[in-house]
């Protein structure tokens, strides 16, 4: 079964005819040409496919694209504002030296935003908390907290 999907995705509208199975993150990356969002497990295990909906932290690979019927979604390559200038998570990750591989890092940077924005970063206990869903297999998790920690200030 399929159906008519309408949603916005980095502030622009699309209109698609999907199966109703097709997660999130399969819609970004396969229809909607935005590879930014990386499918890890693609089984809500890794956090790689970290993307906002309506402004809460989801894993894309876990969320049925038929659920985000008139939802803004803002993946990694919508975190720029319009003239280019990255966020500033996304500089202090590149200052802190906050990845090796980068594979994991859109869906740090955007579990990190989530977690500046809804105030989890007293300590850095309470952002390596929030974080514990994004995994790094470079173990960079010390530079990730020291990011966001510099960004939350
Ligand atoms: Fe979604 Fe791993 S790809 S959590």
């Amino acid at each position: 079964h399929g159906g008519a999907l309408s949603l916005t995705v980095n502030g622009r509208r699309h209109q698609v005819t999907i199966d109703n199975r097709t997660s999130l993150l399969d819609l970004l990356r396969e229809r909607l040409a935005l590879p930014g969002t990386k499918k890890g497990c693609d089984q809500g295990a890794c956090g790689a496919c970290t993307v906002l909906v309506d402004g809460r932290r989801v894993n894309a690979c876990l969320t049925l694209a038929v659920r985000c019927q008139d939802a803004e979604v803002t993946t990694i390559e919508g975190l720029a504002s319009g003239d280019g200038e990255p966020h500033a998570l996304q500089r202090t990750f590149v200052e802190q030296d906050a990845f090796q591989c980068g594979y994991c890092t859109p869906g740090q940077i955007m579990s990190g935003v989530a977690c500046i924005r809804e105030g989890h970063t007293g300590s850095r206990e309470e952002i390596r908390e929030w974080m514990s869903g994004n995994l790094c297999r470079c173990g960079c998790y010390v530079k990730i907290v020291n990011a966001i920690a510099q960004t939350a200030r």
